[in-house]
């Protein structure tokens, strides 16, 4: 398998996210040969608006970039009253448009929240948004981590031996085998 490069990106806003954290620690886990992107401008993204698609906003047009130039997308969802935030959701809007450069990439969904249910609302509301663009998403395994605040220690990390870290790394194991599955069906398209 050559280089893969995973563009991150956490729904949440909020400097102490749990799911932000969860993809630090994605970071960390350093499979071997993938190259991580973080994108954390979803707060800078104009709300969605037909009227000023043409031309794109210049942080439009930096996640569009970002986006096609990455293998596999890793999203890491909060969950808002049941779904997902609106701003990710406002993102998602804007990649839908133009040349979709999320289109059957390869992409995990990842979701932590302190409630009991670890975020399983907002990603079956994520999924069939994602359905809908014709993105490749990862199935299996789900990655839920409810009780979120339990789970980090005090510098926000995750134990290394821990089941959730062991879980991180069989998704992003997942969504390389999911590239190397899409790169396979390009070179024999
Ligand atoms: C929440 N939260 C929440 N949690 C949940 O499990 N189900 C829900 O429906 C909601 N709804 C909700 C709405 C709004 C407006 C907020 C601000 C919060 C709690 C949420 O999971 C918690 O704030 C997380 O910590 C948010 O994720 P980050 O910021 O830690 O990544």
């Amino acid at each position: 398998m050559s280089d893969v490069r995973i563009l991150t990106i956490s729904g949440s806003l909020r400097r102490d996210s749990h799911n932000t954290r969860l993809l630090r620690e994605a970071e960390r886990l350093d499979p071997g040969g993938v190259m991580f992107d973080h994108f954390s401008g979803l707060g800078k993204l104009p709300l969605f608006n037909e009227d000023e698609e043409h031309p794109a906003p210049p942080a439009v047009v930096d996640l569009r970039d970002r986006v096609r130039r990455a293998d596999a997308v890793l999203i890491a969802t909060p969950e808002y009253n049941s779904g997902i935030p609106g701003g990710l959701k406002n993102a998602l809007d804007w990649l839908s448009r133009g040349e979709m450069p999320l289109a059957h990439k390869p992409t995990a969904i990842i979701g932590a929240s302190p409630g009991a249910f670890g975020t399983v609302r907002a990603q079956t509301s994520l999924r069939r948004v994602l359905h809908k663009m014709n993105v490749n998403v990862l199935r299996h395994p789900e990655f839920l981590l409810g009780h979120a605040h339990t789970h980090f220690d005090a510098n926000g990390c995750l134990p290394a031996d821990s089941p959730t870290v062991q879980l991180l790394t069989t998704v992003l194991d997942g969504l390389v085998d999911l590239v190397e599955e899409h790169r396979a069906k390009l070179a024999a398209a």
